[in-house]
């Protein structure tokens, strides 16, 4: 595995593992749960020790999911991300949204907890007065922000006791967006980590040139799109795969090595 730096000096995989789809989408569906758990336990055994969650993915069920998987794993071990709905960003439901979080995945403290969406109807200083608590009682180790333009990220940054670790953003091949506005040089300026989610959506995996790069390696268009991501400074990225192979796949797109023409190519992709 390779790291990233965050703010607080705390080691980071590039690589995590998403769980969008475990356990559910929008709803509950624990008709996979044995599956699921077992994936789950080989892919933290494969190297998938940094996974991102969040309340809301499967009404809290991805969650429970993880909880059983790394019951087996000393908890300094793995690396749990997960986020806060933009719903529960007042004071009172903060602390209620924490609390669930931890007894789903049954520990004591989340690694980095993240504000999933803004909400403009909650005010800013009021969500923080509680991340704040949390993390001086230790209930979260880190904060971070998750779909925060370069303005909402300064007022975090203004109202947070620690250093904001990270924003998650979509960021691919093909979503360039949080270029365009600045996020990203905003984070590698500053020493945040960008953390690109969706890095394999949409028709990144099909595009010709992703395909024809991948083939003079002998890799997949998949290993091409996450090396691209985390060769650059400050991001990584978190794929969901709950397919061995595909999961397996990706981890070895760290051993993929483009060219500078590559990259350059890459950086210059037409959708
Ligand atoms: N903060 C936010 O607002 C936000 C929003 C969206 C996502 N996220 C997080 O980011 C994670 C990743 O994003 P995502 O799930 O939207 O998209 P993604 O990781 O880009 O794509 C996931 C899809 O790609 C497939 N896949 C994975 N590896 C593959 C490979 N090597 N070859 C072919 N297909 C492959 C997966 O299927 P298999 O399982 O069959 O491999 C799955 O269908 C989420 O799971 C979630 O944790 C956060």
């Amino acid at each position: 595995m390779q790291y990233e730096t965050l703010p607080d000096g705390t080691q980071i995989p590039v690589l995590g593992l998403g769980t969008w789809g475990i356990g559910g989408g929008h709803v509950a569906d624990r008709s996979q749960d044995a599956h699921f758990v077992e994936i789950l336990q080989r892919l933290i055994d494969m190297g998938y020790t940094h996974i991102d969650t969040a309340e809301s993915y499967a009404q809290g069920h991805a969650e429970e999911l993880v909880g059983v998987a790394i019951r087996g794993t000393p908890r300094e071990e793995i690396f749990i991300t997960t986020k806060v709905a933009k719903e529960h960003l007042g004071y009172d439901d903060v602390h209620r949204a924490i609390d669930g979080s931890l007894r789903r995945l049954g520990v004591d403290y989340v690694d980095l907890y993240l504000i999933h969406w803004p909400n403009p109807a909650i005010p800013l200083p009021e969500t923080f007065r509680a991340l704040n608590e949390l993390t001086a009682d230790g209930r979260v180790k880190r904060v971070g922000v998750s779909n925060f333009d370069v303005p909402l990220m300064q007022e975090a940054m203004a109202l947070s006791d620690t250093p904001i670790a990270t924003n998650q953003v979509r960021y691919n091949l093909l979503s360039r967006e949080n270029v365009a506005n600045g996020v990203l040089a905003f984070c590698q300026e500053q020493g945040i980590v960008l953390t690109a989610y969706s890095p394999l959506k949409s028709d990144v995996l099909t595009h010709p040139t992703v395909v024809e790069i991948a083939r003079a390696h002998g890799a997949t268009p998949a290993q091409v799109a996450l090396k691209w991501l985390i060769d650059q400074p400050r991001v990584i990225t978190i794929p969901k795969s709950s397919d061995l192979e595909h999961a397996r796949e990706n981890m070895d797109a760290l051993r993929l090595e483009l060219t500078a023409e590559e990259t350059e190519r890459l950086n210059n992709l037409q959708a």
